[in-house]
């Protein structure tokens, strides 16, 4: 049992592209790669003139990724028990949850070509194949974690969203109503009536002009004006909107991870949940590859880094290398000296690395003089250290 659920939830990590290892890149790489080819081939079937050689080749190009997603769905559904949110249902409850999901119904969409065949249609028919693209082009919203960010920011800003889109229909109603009052008689058949109007106004609202309705009476040109610039506005307002929206998910989303990875820092440990919230609203997580320079020798100094997984080692100038793991720190040394880098730090392994910037350092050591003396008795041990090994003597 044990063994099967461990593999199932491998299994389920690699699926839904949390796994970080290269099995996870080579799996998204190919999943791309089956998706490009397979609405590729939708599309050049839609090309009518193709050579009979080339067509067959694309239905079977069609067949063979509709069946791949096949597969893929049923393996998902397999796995959907260990989707975190169904945790507390059972495995069959967990796949009927999933199963009429968002992602469950959009993976179904993209079986349909198997179904088809099943059925007994063929897919010859171009009209019917490119009705696919549409499937499996959803598909890709798989490798776009970000979709789920942009959910969330539309439904917490939901208010002012709402607020934008009805000053939209406002201005809108009004510009048509005051266009087609001035310009019905010159014009009877672009502004007879208000559904005629009202496309001149959502087409000039929304800065698309396409120029096939322009206004020619005095009245209806500063109406249009008014209208341009309105259009501009309320297009500001939404961008202004989203992007605050964005900025304040992303900022509570970074809180919830460096909360996440703190507990692994002992030098936190001790530090009551005021304190803690306060510092944790100042860390920012950052991952590494193996193999990265954090920082150089020489460089000047702008943050300081605690190590919540992975693992770094030190460069020290005598040649020497010191090797960081999990829950230690590096780069204080600058900071308290106000001296360049002393070292050249780098990764051994992927890692993820909690920022404190400098001038949030200097804040917090004034207000948390415990951990303040903390960081500097380890610099200072460091420094010791380093002096006992450049005059050849160390000291383990
Ligand atoms: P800084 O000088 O800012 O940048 C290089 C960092 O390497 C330094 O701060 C220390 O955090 C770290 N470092 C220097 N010497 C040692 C040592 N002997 N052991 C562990 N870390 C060190």
């Amino acid at each position: 049992m044990a063994p099967a659920s461990s593999l199932r939830a491998r299994i389920h990590a690699l699926l839904h592209f949390t796994e970080p290892s290269d099995a996870g890149r080579r799996w998204r790489a190919l999943h791309l790669l089956v998706l490009g080819v397979g609405l590729s081939a939708v599309m050049l079937l839609s090309i009518e003139d193709l050579p009979l050689d080339a067509r067959n080749g694309l239905r079977y190009a069609i067949g063979v990724v509709a069946v791949l997603f096949f597969v893929e769905y049923v393996v998902r559904l397999w796995t959907a028990p260990e989707t975190s949110r169904y945790g507390e249902s059972s495995a069959t409850m967990a796949r009927l949850h999933w199963a009429i999901s968002l992602p469950g119904l959009i993976g179904l969409l993209a079986t349909v070509p198997v179904f088809m065949w099943l059925a007994g249609y063929r897919i010859v028919d171009s009209d019917a194949a490119s009705v696919f693209c549409v499937l499996w082009i959803l598909k890709l919203g798989m490798h776009a974690p970000a979709l789920g960010t942009l959910a969330r920011v539309v439904s917490n800003e939901r208010a002012p969203i709402a607020g934008v889109i009805v000053l939209f229909f406002i201005v809108l109603v009004i510009a048509a109503t005051a266009a087609h009052l001035l310009e019905r008689v010159r014009q009877p058949e672009a502004f007879g009536s208000l559904p005629n109007a009202l496309w001149w106004a959502v087409v000039t609202l929304t800065t698309t002009g396409y120029g096939d309705v322009v206004p020619l009476t005095v009245g209806g040109r500063m109406v249009g004006s008014v209208l341009m610039i309105s259009g501009i506005t309320v297009l500001a307002i939404m961008t202004g909107v989203l992007a605050t929206g964005f900025a304040q998910e992303e900022r509570r989303r970074e809180y919830l991870r460096v909360w996440q990875q703190v507990a692994r820092v002992p030098i936190f440990a001790a530090l009551g949940v005021v304190t803690l919230s306060e510092i944790v609203g100042k860390l920012r997580t950052r991952y590494y590859p193996s193999r990265i320079v954090i920082v150089r020798r020489g460089d000047p100094g702008d943050s300081m880094f605690f190590i919540s997984s992975g693992e770094v080692e030190v460069r020290l100038p005598n040649g020497g290398v010191v090797r960081l793991g999990e829950g230690a720190f590096f780069g204080e040394m600058a900071l308290l000296e106000r001296q360049p880098r002393s070292a050249t730090v780098a990764t051994t392994k992927p890692t993820t690395l909690l920022v404190l910037y400098a001038s949030d350092f200097y804040e917090i050591a004034s207000h948390i003089p415990a951990l303040a003396e903390a960081v500097e008795n380890e610099a200072k041990r460091r420094r010791e250290e380093n002096v006992e090994r450049t005059s050849g003597e160390p000291k383990r």
